[in-house]
């Protein structure tokens, strides 16, 4: 499996960082960081691939390098607009772009409180167009007892959908 992660400019870029480094080591991945987006330290996965957010040349920008999935997390409401009315002016929505067209996997995690009128209308249009709504939100029931827990809980949501399997949370049963 081929998988390209967009982190951008919204609180929780850690969790982007995070999704990166609980992926299996079987799994292709690729990373793209928007210059809004705080600075991430390297990935511990060696199987990472770091793009420039500039980069619109990168191989990912091209939907004949043949993505699987394409998860942007967090997904700042700049970014969610930008995909939402077609731009790709940076790597983030480019990615976001070719995902829509090439009609594969796509999975935006917006980050914000609240959310504006504008931000859910974009969500609303881009959830009829097929792509996957999953902000951070935090699960009770998995009984989590710190942030590292509750993040994995998160984690595990995003990959359950995504279909990459993994036991990041404790299941309801
Ligand atoms: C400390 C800080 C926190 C921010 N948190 C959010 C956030 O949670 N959600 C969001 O949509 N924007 C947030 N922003 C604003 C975005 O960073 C800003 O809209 C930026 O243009 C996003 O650019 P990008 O989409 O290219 O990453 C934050 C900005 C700062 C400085």
């Amino acid at each position: 499996m081929k998988i390209v992660v967009a982190i951008t400019g919204a609180s929780g870029v850690q969790l982007g960082k995070k999704f990166v480094e609980y992926l299996p080591s079987e799994i292709e991945v690729h990373v793209v960081v928007s210059k809004n987006a705080l600075t991430v330290d390297s990935f511990e996965n060696k199987k990472v691939t770091l793009h420039d957010s500039d980069n619109i040349a990168a191989s990912i920008s091209s939907g004949s390098f043949g993505v699987d999935a394409t998860a942007i997390i967090p997904c700042s409401m700049n970014t969610l607009a930008k995909v939402a009315c077609g731009i790709s002016d940076n790597l983030p929505s480019r990615i976001a772009a070719v995902a829509l067209k090439e009609q594969k996997k796509l999975l935006l995690a917006p980050r914000e409180l609240p959310f504006s009128a504008i931000a859910l209308e974009n969500m609303q249009k881009l959830a009829t167009l097929g792509v996957i709504i999953a902000p951070p939100v935090m699960g009770y029931y998995a009984d989590a007892s710190s942030l590292e827990e509750m993040e994995k809980f998160i984690i595990g949501k995003w990959y359950d959908v995504l279909g990459i399997k993994n036991n990041l949370y404790e299941r309801w049963s």
